[in-house]
């Protein structure tokens, strides 16, 4: 085991996103509220974007706790209106927007032989459609305001090297980085970057739900499927969601500046084990 299991103890704060403006979409709860405490200990005000906007209140108040400003948003990033409708709001309430992270996410545990085109379609509408409508609305935003912003999409290992039942959840997460490269491309006459991360097991809700399915699929407990899973990290522990924080910090401040269309995997040694 590890003996760097306290990954928050030395991070509490900076300043490297100060007077920025960080949209994170799925900030409710999981990745996203890390990712969204995370930019507002590093200076940023924040939009919080969720179809829940009960439990995105929760980060929205952590976020204040920081000293940073935070509004609400509820977006579906499924559809195209009401992503146009929530970037509007929150240029309107917190100015320009300097970051976007593409966070939210959906995903079921099912063997592909027992997929259905719905499932399918959902993956695709929220993991992959998502990131194109909220990248492409806030870049437009972006170089109308003459902002030379970032765009970081939250991928996952399991774009690369999915676990059974990740059929639907890993083909979509791999467009994302396919997106995120031609974003790179076509964004870089703008001073705008994009980058993919790649994260590995973190504890979240939709892991404990994953654990939950994968258990009930192989007759065991959601502890064993666990365990079986962290072996397959270098790190054999799960991550907890500021640490992927840290690494869009990292891409969303002026550190990050000459990083652009690379995916990188923040993800405890997964992809190398
Ligand atoms: N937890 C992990 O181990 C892990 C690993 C790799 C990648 N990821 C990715 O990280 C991201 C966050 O995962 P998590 O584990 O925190 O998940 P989670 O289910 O705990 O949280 C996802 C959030 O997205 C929101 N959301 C879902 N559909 C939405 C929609 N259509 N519009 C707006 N918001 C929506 C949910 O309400 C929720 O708040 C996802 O994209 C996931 O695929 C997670």
């Amino acid at each position: 085991m590890s003996t760097r299991e306290s990954p928050d103890r030395d991070v509490q704060s900076d300043s490297r996103l100060t007077d920025r403006h960080v949209v994170v979409t799925g900030a409710a709860q999981g990745i996203g509220r890390g990712i969204a405490v995370r930019c507002a200990r590093a200076g940023a005000d924040v939009s919080v974007f969720d179809v829940d906007t009960e439990t995105a209140a929760e980060t929205a108040s952590l976020v204040r706790e920081t000293g940073s400003e935070a509004i609400v948003v509820e977006v579906d990033v499924a559809d195209g209106d009401s992503v146009d409708d929530g970037v509007e709001t929150a240029v309107d309430e917190l100015g320009p927007v300097h970051g976007v992270v593409n966070n939210a996410g959906v995903q079921r545990s099912v063997p592909l032989l027992e997929t259905t085109e719905a499932e399918w379609d959902r993956h695709f509408a929220v993991n992959a459609k998502g990131p194109f409508l909220v990248s492409k609305r806030v870049a437009t935003q972006m170089i109308d305001d003459g902002i030379e912003g970032s765009i970081v999409n939250v991928s996952s290992v399991g774009a690369e090297r999915p676990f059974r039942g990740q059929g639907a959840y890993g083909a979509s997460k791999a467009s994302v980085l396919a997106l995120t490269t031609v974003l790179a491309k076509e964004l870089s006459d703008h001073g705008i970057t994009a980058n993919a991360i790649k994260p590995g097991t973190v504890r979240t809700p939709m892991v404990d739900e994953w654990l939950e399915e994968r258990a009930e699929q192989q007759d065991t407990t959601p502890e064993e499927v666990l365990s079986d899973s962290l072996d397959t990290h270098i790190l054999d522990r799960a991550a907890q969601p500021v640490e992927i924080g840290h690494m869009v910090v990292l891409l969303l401040s002026a550190e990050g500046e000459w990083i652009t269309g690379e995916s990188i995997a923040v993800d405890g040694g997964y992809l190398k084990a």
